[in-house]
């Protein structure tokens, strides 16, 4: 029997960094990736932070594109990871060891974009989305942008499948779900949170940002011939959306 291990927060994400040499997951590579970097768009001297940068995919993506960039993470195991890319591929980054709920040590930066990828559902409160998209408005300039990637609230295959507690009721916000990992063989689990449209919305239009686009992103054809139960599962609902914000 394989019995479920949880481990809560940062030691989470510290316990299962090593899951990060596999690459990409399918829904990154082909879904979600691909439509973050196209709304991005041209970065070339942009100065970026990637809030909760696990390894540093993203960032180290944008800085090759010529962003001048920080990555913060609370995870140091993760940062470590980065790190070590960034200097292999001779890459100058500022990877920092953060709590995304306090980013107080970077307050005096003035920022062009900031991207939150797949971050929200791992706090624990509305007060702390809050706190964290208020703290992206202090560092972003007038017209900066904020994009915000992550599992779709209403459709996402963690909350249908994995849910820890009774059935998924799409209103309960800060429904808790299981957010397992396959790490040597054994179950390591941390505590998600499920979070509406709605409490998205709110807390982006509340601290001082406009929505300028959402994105439902679909699944690369290319990736129908890799898998085709999976094209096919992925093809009839949104894993993933995206919100391009503008700072005001
Ligand atoms: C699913 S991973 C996403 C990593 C990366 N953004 C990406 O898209 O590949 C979630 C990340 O959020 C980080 N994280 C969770 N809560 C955090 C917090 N309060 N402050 C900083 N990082 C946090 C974890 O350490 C982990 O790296």
């Amino acid at each position: 029997m394989c019995y479920k291990v949880y481990v809560k927060g940062q030691k989470f994400w510290d316990q299962t960094a090593s899951d990060y040499a596999g690459g990409r997951t399918k829904g990154r590579k082909y879904i979600l990736d691909p439509a973050l970097f196209e709304i991005i768009g041209n970065v070339e001297g942009k100065k970026v932070l990637d809030i909760a940068c696990g390894d540093g995919a993203i960032t180290v993506f944008l800085a090759k594109k010529g962003a001048i960039c920080t990555g913060i993470d609370y995870s140091s195991k993760l940062i470590d990871i980065g790190k070590n890319k960034a200097k292999e591929l001779g890459l100058s980054i500022n990877f920092k060891v953060m709590d995304a709920r306090n980013m107080e040590a970077i307050r005096n930066e003035v920022l062009d974009l900031i991207v939150i990828s797949l971050l929200l559902p791992h706090l624990s409160s509305k007060a702390d989305i809050e706190s964290v998209i208020k703290q992206c408005a202090l560092l972003l300039h007038k017209g900066g942008r904020l994009i915000i990637s992550e599992p779709h609230p209403a459709f996402d295959f963690y909350m249908r499948n994995k849910l820890r507690i009774g059935d998924f009721e799409y209103f309960r916000s800060g429904l808790p779900y299981d957010f397992t990992m396959n790490i040597d063989g054994k179950k390591l689990s941390s505590i998600a949170y499920h979070w509406t449209l709605q409490d998205y919305y709110s807390a982006i239009v509340n601290n001082n940002f406009q929505i300028d686009k959402i994105i439902e992103p679909r699944p690369l054809d290319i990736s129908k011939g890799l898998d085709r139960k999976w094209y096919k599962d992925r093809s009839s609902y949104p894993s993933y959306i995206i919100f391009d914000c503008i700072k005001k």
